[in-house]
């Protein structure tokens, strides 16, 4: 092939020379040894051929062992090269289009070479001795340097990229801060905290009021958030006044009132659920042989499930048409194309601080991944805008939000500044579909677990709910709220494990701040987080951290666990910017449980023991299959 592309033709070629088959470097090297320099020797008129190739064979002549000499008027041949540089380039394209039939070569080129690597050496001199004086800047004089921690986490990021990517990142914070104490530096420019005297989530994250007041606001970090598919911000990505408009309309979805209004939605999801487990459970012959989620013996692989249940409650709120995972009885494609992109999420802070690996993009990224993403895309577009033209009262997202604002969606901002525009709905309702699902389906998946290994919690609460209702209708959101012990079980629960386990980092403001009694400067571009995990796993927090203990969080907790530092759990963020989906959220989590106990008593299926070793993270946690039996015992 040519540089163009073309093929070349061996009948368009100068007459093969007596040494074939060299390679490139090996030409140029022995070029350089026995090619005298030679000036250009012919001109043809070439202006009539269009195929640079044929060019070069009219133009070029032979030197002696068959060296072809090219003269420069080639090199300045439109689509060939108008600077030296650019001739080197596409002579060495012709080099190897050309290696195993005759050598073309020219002392020019060995000339330009040698040129470029000089340069080129320069360059790279010039790179070391920069890297070494950043390295010593930051590690002895930027702004974070007084800032706890390793010297070389502070001269590179590379060890905490490693172990993000590794899925590794949690162990190996927790030791940073089990070393360094309750804030350390684990990067050039990030800082990781997990306690201090003031609520570090009120210093970071809370509203500016009080000590906060003439604080700036710590904004996201973009480092940290992948734009949205369609390119418009969403609630997760907007900057500042643009998430504080989508703020206000949005929480009319998800207000107390729109909540009442969606719990007949919401719970017949949940008895769909658990009438599927009772009719496998119960091995009715139509699931006898097992299926997508159970097996032939009538036992229940539990995440696939509640994944259906979650993806299925969220979809029909924002699309009046669910996934159907629990209708259909198997798990919907795209549940676990969204779960597997998530994964990716942490490649948005590769690419950040390191944006050259976006050039590697088709080389590590999957294209079938890509092109299911766009069609998911598609897929909620399509869904969103037909659902927009549906006229329904039905209590769902969309209708809480045309309420508000009296059926409009404007393309721009109109005469309606304040409303949300379509391209906003579709991002939104997009995020729903990512940010409403797994996070739940992992607190359900969790907590069966704790249920299922820890048979003393198991049964006080499967007494208590079996003591307070005598029917699934008596189980409503509002009997719930107020569970003292089911809401202790699921507060613990997101304490061990809370789904978005490592820091939503944040960008320190201009006017600096204090936080956890260090003072951090509004320069050096600082990014601090709160590592939920970590500060909910740490002694500094909690007496026995590593235990299951549902009773610290009882408004009577025992003495030992008196002084627990529970301000410090907030699994679902803190402040202006906290989860907008936090109600929803804790009214599926206490029907589910509460219907499960209820329904079933449940056994630990010997496949899954262990189960929470193998859990994985990687933004959230990935879960391997939980199996269990399940017995029915009420009618
Ligand atoms: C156990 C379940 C859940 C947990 C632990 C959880 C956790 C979180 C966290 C930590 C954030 C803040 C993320 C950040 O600042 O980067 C967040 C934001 C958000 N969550 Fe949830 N979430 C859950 C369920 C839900 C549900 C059911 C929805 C419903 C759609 C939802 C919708 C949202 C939205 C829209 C935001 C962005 C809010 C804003 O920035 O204004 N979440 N969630």
């Amino acid at each position: 092939m040519d540089v163009a592309g073309r093929n070349l033709s061996k009948e368009n070629a100068p007459p093969p020379s007596n040494h074939q088959t060299a390679a490139t470097s090996e030409m140029v090297k022995m070029t350089a040894t026995t090619v005298q320099h030679q000036h250009p020797t012919n001109a043809v008129d070439i202006s009539s051929e269009q195929d640079p190739l044929k060019k070069v064979a009219k133009t070029a002549s032979y030197g002696e062992s068959g060296l072809v000499i090219l003269p420069d008027v080639v090199r300045r041949m439109d689509g060939l090269a108008c600077s030296r540089h650019a001739g080197v380039m596409v002579l060495i394209d012709m080099v190897e289009a050309h290696s195993s039939t005759y050598w073309i070569t020219d002392m020019d080129l060995f000339y330009s070479l040698s040129h470029t690597v000089v340069i080129a050496g320069g360059f790279a001199a010039l790179y070391i001795v920069y890297q070494v004086l950043n390295t010593v800047y930051t590690i002895f004089f930027h702004p974070l340097s007084h800032v706890p921690g390793p010297w070389y986490l502070a001269a590179s990021r590379i060890p905490y990229i490693r172990h993000s990517l590794n899925g590794t990142l949690l162990p190996w914070m927790q030791a940073l801060h089990e070393r360094y104490g309750e804030i350390v530096r684990y990067s050039p420019n990030e800082v990781s905290v997990i306690s201090g005297k003031e609520n570090p989530w009120q210093e970071i994250y809370g509203f500016r009021t009080g000590k906060q007041k003439g604080v700036g606001s710590f904004e996201k970090d973009p480092a940290w958030y992948p734009t949205p598919m369609n390119g418009v911000p969403n609630l997760l990505t907007a900057p500042g006044d643009n998430h504080g408009r989508q703020r206000r309309v949005l929480s009319h979805a998800f207000s107390d009132r729109a909540l009442r209004e969606q719990e007949g939605l919401l719970q017949s999801y949940v008895d769909l659920l658990i009438s599927r487990f009772r009719d496998i459970s119960d091995r009715i012959p139509e699931y006898a042989a097992g299926g997508d989620g159970w097996d032939s013996t009538g036992k229940i692989e539990l995440c696939k499930w509640y994944n259906g249940f979650t993806f299925d409650v969220i979809t029909d709120l924002s699309f009046g048409q669910p996934f159907g995972s629990l209708a259909d009885m198997k798990q919907h494609l795209w549940v676990g194309n969204i779960l597997e992109g998530l994964k990716a999420v942490k490649f948005a802070y590769v690419t950040h601080y390191f944006p050259f690996v976006r050039r590697l993009g088709s080389l590590i990224i999957n294209k079938s991944q890509i092109q299911k993403r766009i069609e998911l895309f598609k897929w909620i577009q399509v869904k969103t805008a037909t659902r927009v033209a549906t006229e329904t009262q039905r209590p769902d997202f969309v209708t809480a939000v045309m309420e508000h604002q009296k059926g409009r969606f404007e393309e721009d901002d109109g005469k309606h500044a304040e409303d949300l525009r379509k391209g906003e709905l579709v991002s939104n309702l997009g995020l729903f579909l990512v940010a409403g699902t797994e996070t739940t389906a992992t607190t359900l998946s969790i907590g069966s677990y704790f249920l299922l290994s820890n048979p003393a919690i198991m049964e006080k609460l499967k007494q208590e709910v079996r003591g307070r209702y005598k029917s699934n209708d008596e189980i409503t959101v509002d009997s719930v709220t107020n569970f003292e012990y089911l809401n202790a079980f699921i507060h613990e629960v997101l304490r061990y494990y809370p789904p978005v386990p490592a820091g939503f980092m944040r960008k320190v403001p201009k006017t600096g701040a204090d936080v956890a009694g260090v003072h951090l400067s509004g320069k050096g571009n600082v990014s601090i987080s709160i590592n939920q995990y970590i500060a909910n796993r740490s002694s500094l927090n909690f007496t026995d951290p590593e235990r299951f203990v549902p009773e610290r969080w009882l408004a009577s907790r025992p003495k030992r666990y008196a002084k627990d530092n529970l301000a410090v759990v907030q699994p679902f963020s803190f402040g202006p910017r906290n989860c907008l989906g936090k109600n929803l959220a804790y009214a599926e989590l206490r029907l589910v449980f509460a219907k499960m106990l209820f329904n079933f008593d449940m056994e630990l299926d010997e496949r899954s023991a262990g189960w929470e070793s193998r859990l994985q993270h990687h933004t959230l946690f990935y879960r391997p299959d939980l199996w269990v039996k399940l017995t029915a015992v009420t009618d």
